[in-house]
């Protein structure tokens, strides 16, 4: 799973979701110091973001001691800890200044802990219209529609919504590439491996394939 996100996403076909954070990142955490990323994988999200804010020092947490060695390496300014994030997570009380989760776990009342008061939270979690021309035809786990609101239910009992974006792009994906996004996300344990080969074999050479992503701001009240 590791190396399929990481090929798949060093091949750039997540850019513009990376450039959407960053971008919310200049207007929601300029002065940040301290910036958390909950399951963060290989660290593509968090990396980037220290590359445009050089007084920032980053954490990258993962329960996967694989991702978290590639995130060791994404930047100088990042340090990495392996944890299983609904153990509680390995900070001090009011530690963070901003905390980022792209396609990850939330343990709500975890994340309200270590966040100063005044602190941003910014959560990018897929649309069910993330990758559909992939749903039907290779039988990929479907994201409930309503989803979204739930999600915005449970952080709104302790963080105050503070933005919001939807963000929907286009990939050009080679069949490789297919089979790359379907390894790195949650469908990989799902379908069976033969099938998924079968599937992906009788797709064209490059399939037009759709981003979509909401994006929200939550702050932790002063
Ligand atoms: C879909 S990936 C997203 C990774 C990264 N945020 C990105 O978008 O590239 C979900 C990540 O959450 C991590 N994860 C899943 N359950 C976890 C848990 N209980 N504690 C910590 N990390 C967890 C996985 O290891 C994986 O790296």
């Amino acid at each position: 799973m590791v190396e399929a996100r990481a090929q798949f996403l060093n091949a750039g076909h997540y850019n513009p979701l990376r450039n959407a954070l960053t971008e919310l990142w200049l207007q929601h955490g300029d002065r940040a110091r301290f910036i958390v990323d909950v399951g963060a994988g290989i660290g593509f999200y968090i990396s980037r973001v220290l590359q445009q804010f050089p007084q920032s020092l980053g954490l990258a947490i993962d329960l996967s001691k694989y991702a978290a060695r590639r995130a060791a390496k994404a930047h100088s300014r990042l340090d990495v800890a392996v944890a299983d994030v609904w153990g509680g997570l390995p900070l001090k009380d009011a530690s963070a200044d901003i905390l980022l989760v792209v396609f990850a776990p939330r343990p709500t009342s975890e994340l309200f802990r270590i966040i100063k008061g005044g602190g941003r939270l910014i959560v990018a979690t897929p649309t069910d219209a993330h990758l559909r021309e992939l749903q039907h035809s290779l039988g990929l786990l479907r994201i409930h529609p309503g989803k979204r609101v739930k999600t915005a239910e449970a952080l709104s009992q302790y963080f105050v919504p503070s933005d919001h974006r939807s963000h929907e792009w286009s990939m050009e994906l080679t069949r490789i590439e297919v089979e790359h996004v379907v390894r790195m996300g949650p469908s990989a344990r799902h379908v069976d491996s033969a099938l998924l080969a079968g599937n992906i074999g009788r797709l064209p050479t490059i399939t037009n394939v759709t981003g979509s992503v909401d994006i929200s701001v939550y702050t932790r009240p002063e």
